[in-house]
């Protein structure tokens, strides 16, 4: 199985995501997950990685927590309660975490973890991306040592927070800037393809039915992510994005890439946040980034309907 480090701001997708990854164990190992603040401040977010890991039972038992970064590099902090609840984890069932946060530093431990396995290890990082950036700077070899960073974030069209720019890019743009300028392997998922893949009523019902907990609760949070997709975006369920970044890594073969050039805006404004995507080439810049432009999202909601059946 392929080495991973899951980097997130669980957030209900992201647990959904980890939950899926947990699952997988012929694909991948999760050495460790590290969180950031994102959809709400790093104490939720690291509480509920402790929580989504219990969730997964066995499979999260081993897999240590290591609390990143508590805000931007440089904006000030932006969360999202609207869509993921106060805690982040709007679910009624959900156990306690089973192990405690480590005292080592999230960004610490991807630089120790990266370097002790050069050319191996794959970054999922499903939030903003202040842990990857901060890595980056502290060890500048990190960028050649990953194997691959896959990034949910941006996207080659319109934003979901502005109208120019994605959450996760828009939640701090300065590291997103970073990482895509550090000459890492990135593949990025961004809303052009994550709003493909919809978590409709008939699938949300089909998660329930599984009958294990993973499934009821994953079920659960689906509902509550519908009811904000359905008054925003007029949609009849939520997108399944930070999702997505795990099963491209279990499944490349459900996605469409298209090598370019992405630029983060980093200036104030309309445009703060947004990745700016050379879908043609007219800029003539070497392609930095490989973008998801297309998913089979039938395949890859059966794929996750399957992995969250294998949990208890
Ligand atoms: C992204 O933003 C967050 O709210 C989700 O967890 C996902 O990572 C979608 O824009
Ligand atoms: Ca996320």
């Amino acid at each position: 199985p392929l080495p991973v480090i899951l980097d997130g701001d669980p957030g209900l997708d992201d647990a959904i995501a980890w939950l899926l990854a947990l699952a997988s164990p012929e694909e991948v190992q999760v050495l460790g997950v590290t969180t950031v603040h994102g959809n709400v401040g790093l104490q939720l977010t690291t509480h509920n990685a402790g929580v989504t890991l219990a969730l997964a039972g066995e499979a999260g038992a081993e897999v240590p927590v290591f609390a990143g970064a508590d805000r931007p590099l440089v904006r000030v902090p932006l969360t999202a309660p609207e869509v993921h609840g106060d805690s982040g984890l709007p679910a009624s069932d959900l156990p306690e975490p089973e192990r405690a946060p480590e005292a080592e530093h999230g960004v610490n431990f991807i630089i120790r973890t990266v370097r002790e396995r050069p050319g191996e290890v794959t970054l999922v990082a499903t939030g903003p991306l202040t842990n990857v950036a901060l890595a980056f700077r502290l060890a500048p070899d990190l960028p050649g040592l990953l194997r691959e960073v896959v990034w949910m974030g941006g996207g080659t069209a319109q934003g979901n927070r502005t109208p120019a720019a994605e959450f996760n890019a828009l939640a701090d743009p300065h590291a997103a800037r970073v990482v895509l300028e550090a000459g890492a392997r990135v593949r990025m998922f961004g809303l052009n393809v994550t709003m493909q893949a919809i978590a409709t009523p008939e699938r949300v019902e089909r998660l329930r039915t599984l009958g294990n907990r993973a499934g009821t609760v994953s079920a659960e949070l689906l509902t509550f992510y519908a009811g904000f997709y359905r008054q925003r975006y007029g949609l009849p369920g939520g997108a399944l994005h930070d999702p997505a970044a795990v099963a491209a890594v279990l499944r490349p073969d459900l996605f469409q890439m298209q090598p370019m050039n992405v630029q983060v805006e980093t200036q104030e404004g309309l445009n703060f946040g947004r990745t700016v995507c050379d879908l043609y080439g007219v800029t003539d810049q070497p392609a930095n980034v490989q973008v998801g432009m297309r998913v089979d999202d039938a395949a890859f909601f059966e794929l996750l309907l399957e992995r969250l059946g294998r949990l208890p």
